[in-house]
């Protein structure tokens, strides 16, 4: 699967974001090792912290379905009065921890505003000096 492709099946998962209190959708895909794909999207909650961010329900969805290696992952976001995102969403610390426990730093994170209007980043770059228990 290709990165356009990857980001076609985000913005189809970001259709399904639940965030009536950010007013923030966001959408992601996950491309497994054996092809497979999970998407995930924002799904908030009126107490606030049990909120999840939609690449750890893409990520969690996949784990919860005995996938474990991961090649790379589209994120797109933006305000949910925008069909389409104006705006790079990279995605948030906890959820960059999240991809560190099942990922390699060659891990790649598509950024995107659209299919062809993307960039590709290396979990490395995003979270350098990462803490891992397996490593320290
Ligand atoms: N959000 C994500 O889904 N992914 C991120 O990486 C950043 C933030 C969500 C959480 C919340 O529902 C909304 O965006 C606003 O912060």
């Amino acid at each position: 699967m290709n990165n356009s492709e990857l980001i076609s099946k985000a913005l189809e998962a970001r259709k399904f974001s639940y965030s009536p209190y950010s007013g923030f959708s966001v959408g992601a895909a996950l491309l497994c090792d054996d092809g497979s794909v999970y998407a995930g999207c924002n799904i908030e909650n009126s107490s606030f912290s049990p909120t999840i961010c939609a690449e750890r329900t893409a990520i969690f969805k996949a784990v919860s379905e005995g996938k474990k290696n991961f090649l790379k992952i589209a994120v797109v976001g933006a305000d949910s009065e925008n069909e389409t995102p104006v705006n790079y969403c990279p995605p948030c610390g906890v959820c960059r921890q999240v991809m560190r426990e099942f990922c390699g730093n060659d891990f790649e994170i598509i950024i995107a505003k659209s299919c062809d209007d993307y960039k590709v980043k290396k979990l490395s770059e995003l979270l350098p000096e990462s803490f891992d228990k397996r490593e320290v």
